[in-house]
């Protein structure tokens, strides 16, 4: 039968032949010469775009994860701009003092993506290749007016070419990105003392939405007042993300009130004609395009962009520190050779604690922890982590004698099916080790990634507070 016959949840995915772990950016190059090979980084969309197409020839992938030169997996400051290596994932810009100083609507627009699992696997410029229009990042970098190293070999040699943010979107899913080429650095100008930038969204619940509209706008103003430049990004109202040149047009040369404001954001919805979709009507967007302006540019004008960031946010993994992590108890895969998702792998190797709820990244039933991070292990190559230390819930009883989270979990009664209760667990104990005495807000952040169809959220919330009394004795 032909795929088109099936549901889409039951079309099986193409097949992965192989997965290539290249150590240098060269050598990755030098493999993905190859067209029929896909680079792969923390695999958030890659993965499901193979799931989702059905069948066809199996790929080779070529993991990036284990790349260590040269600022891949590093945020850098460069004076007067900071550099986001290919590899930076979402949850390293949240927890960047540098970008939250110098780029606070990029860090806005990352702690929005997803959950803390997924942004612990998901790259910026992942984010920006797949080039979806509801991709949150690329607001933001339009906004700050960032720009991309796209690096491919010629000769054997590698060679970089610079392109703005704004000239890599062709249309919708598709940009300038060669076939052999990768986006190796994102250069993202650091806001002047003069300008001040935010990043907003709205969607259809709070976490884990895709967006309905979202925005990242800057503006200066000079001393007296006076806005000096203006730019404004919106996503997911165009077949891309676009630039609205007409904001900058209403704004500039004026005050930066009220009435400046409302003549503002009309001429930006004006201007942008929203499309309709499963997610909103072109009327809906256009009034929410209207009031997020103007909200936005009041929060901008008090200046109390900084404000809409949360206390800590939980990240669900490892304190960045210099010293080594210690191994968290678990098991180390040898997954090299592996064309499963670590999830298939945990389970067809004895590791059955770990569940399958929705094999997209939207329920969090399969967390586990990879060297002390939370991530969700359907949407993880199992190669990419060989190697690793794989804690799973069969990791935390000790001879029979449950941890402290589990225990806890019976103590308040915050099972009922219990499908779910592995990934909470091990997202409470990645919480946990990161946060030991969180707040009310934090563990709800921390768990906006796990989903309990028997909605027992009350009892569980307690059980990590109950947890974390007991944990710090
Ligand atoms: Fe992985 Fe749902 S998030 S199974
Ligand atoms: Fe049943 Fe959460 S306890 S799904």
């Amino acid at each position: 039968m032909s795929p088109d016959h099936l549901h889409p949840v039951q079309r099986t995915g193409r097949a992965v032949d192989a997965v290539h772990r290249p150590a240098s950016i060269s050598d990755a190059l030098q493999l993905l010469v190859d067209d029929r090979r896909r680079a792969v980084a923390g695999g958030t969309d890659v993965l499901l775009d193979l799931q989702r197409g059905g069948p066809g020839e199996p790929v080779d992938l070529v993991d990036l994860t284990a790349i260590s030169e040269g600022g891949f997996n590093e945020i850098v400051d460069d004076d007067d701009a900071v550099l986001l290596g290919g590899g930076v994932t979402h949850n390293q810009v949240v927890a960047s003092g540098l970008v939250r100083e110098h780029a606070l609507p990029l860090a806005q627009a990352c702690l929005e993506i997803g959950s803390p699992q997924l942004r612990n696997r998901a790259t910026i410029a992942g984010n920006v290749a797949t080039a979806s229009p509801a991709n949150d990042s690329i607001s933001a970098l339009l906004a700050l007016n960032a720009s991309l190293v796209l690096s491919s070999l010629v000769d054997d040699v590698v060679v970089n070419r610079e392109l703005s943010v704004d000239q890599f979107f062709t249309g919708f899913r598709a940009t300038e990105l060669r076939n052999g080429e990768l986006i190796t650095s994102i250069r993202v100008p650091k806001l002047s003392s003069s300008q001040r930038g935010i990043w907003v969204k709205l969607g259809l619940r709070k976490a884990q939405a895709i967006s309905v509209v979202h925005a990242g706008l800057v503006v200066g103003l000079g001393d007296d007042g006076v806005v000096t430049d203006a730019r404004l990004a919106l996503g997911s109202v165009a077949a891309t993300v676009v630039v609205i040149p007409e904001f900058a047009d209403a704004l500039v040369g004026r005050q930066l009130d009220a009435a400046s404001i409302g003549v503002a954001a009309t001429a930006a919805t004006i201007a942008v004609e929203p499309i309709s979709d499963v997610r909103a009507t072109a009327e809906y967007r256009s009034q929410s395009v209207s009031t997020l302006l103007r909200r936005s540019l009041e929060t901008i004008a008090r200046n109390r962009q900084a404000e809409m960031w949360p206390t800590s946010p939980p990240t669900l993994s490892p304190p960045q520190t210099n010293e080594p992590v210690p191994p968290a108890q678990g098991t180390t895969p040898n997954s090299g050779t592996s064309s499963a998702t670590l999830l298939e792998f945990l389970r067809e190797t004895g590791f059955d604690g770990v569940k399958e709820g929705c094999a997209e990244g939207e329920c969090g039933a399969c967390t586990v922890r990879v060297d002390g991070t939370a991530v969700m292990s359907c949407l993880v190559p199992a190669a990419s982590v060989d190697g690793a230390h794989v804690a799973t819930i069969e990791s935390l009883a000790d001879g029979g004698e449950l941890d402290v989270i589990q225990q806890a979990f019976l103590d308040e009664f915050a099972a009922q099916c219990g499908f779910c209760i592995p990934g909470f667990v091990m997202a409470a104990s990645a919480l946990l080790d990161e946060i030991p005495n969180p707040d009310d807000d934090q563990i709800k952040m921390a768990f906006s990634g796990n989903l309990c169809r028997c909605t027992g959220y009350y009892p569980i919330v307690n059980a990590v507070k109950t947890a974390a009394e007991r944990r710090l004795g």
